[in-house]
């Protein structure tokens, strides 16, 4: 499983990097307006600067909702670096241009995604990726994690390239049941990747190990 992280914070994305086990960005408007990155010249450079930090995929988000605007913003986009996707909203126009860009080899992403009909969309268009957002559907009682499940059975089904990117993770759990189901991507905050680390019997154990380690050595 992929591990990207969710935002557009350069210091998050340099731990995770530190960490080594990290594999792509995802970013959004909304998680670019957090960081204070504004104009057209300010997220373009922020881009690049998190594009410079890791090795893998960054998606970068389009703002446009026309099938023409879509397609200028997105070159644009990926002029920008190798590493850039361009994420596309789940519209009917945005699944013109997830074609468009994919007859082109521009890599997609195609977001805002909440039911298997949208991921069966994207997957036909050629998206790169494609975004479920599990947290948001959890916030409406809806089980976001089974939206994973269909999606990656229908995609199995017919052999569809296009990754399953489960978006809007939340907690461990989230991304220990997307792996169980065989999502491709998991995209969550870095306090979802560390909560990852944490059992209370590895650090019972550790110190443990040390305090027996430091008795012996006094004897
Ligand atoms: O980037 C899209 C998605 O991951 C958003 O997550 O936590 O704002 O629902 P969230």
């Amino acid at each position: 499983m992929k591990f990207f992280i969710d935002t557009a914070n350069l210091n998050d994305i340099r731990e995770a990097q530190d960490l080594g086990v990290l594999d792509g960005v995802t970013t959004n408007p909304s998680l670019m307006a957090k960081e204070g990155i504004t104009g057209k010249e300010g997220v373009f450079r922020h881009y690049k600067a998190i594009c410079d930090i890791v090795d893998g995929d960054v998606s970068a988000e389009v703002i446009a909702t026309t099938f023409d605007e879509m397609v200028r913003e997105g070159e644009e986009l990926a002029e920008i670096d190798d590493k850039i996707v361009v994420k596309v909203p789940m519209i009917r126009e945005g699944i013109k241009a997830i074609n468009y860009f994919s007859e082109k080899g521009i890599k997609t992403n195609c977001t805002l995604v909440f039911s298997a009909g949208q991921a069966l969309l994207a997957a036909k268009a050629g998206a790169t990726y494609v975004s479920p957002f599990v947290g948001r559907l959890d916030d409406v009682s809806v089980d976001g994690v089974a939206l994973i499940e269909q999606i990656v059975t229908i995609y199995r089904n017919y052999g569809y390239a296009t990754q399953v990117l489960a978006a809007s993770i939340r907690h461990p759990m989230h991304i220990i049941q997307c792996a169980e189901l065989g999502a491709d991507v998991m995209t969550g905050p870095l306090s979802a990747i560390t909560a990852l680390f944490n059992h209370p019997l590895t650090d019972i154990g550790l110190a443990k190990f040390l305090a027996d380690h430091k008795k012996a050595g006094t004897k």
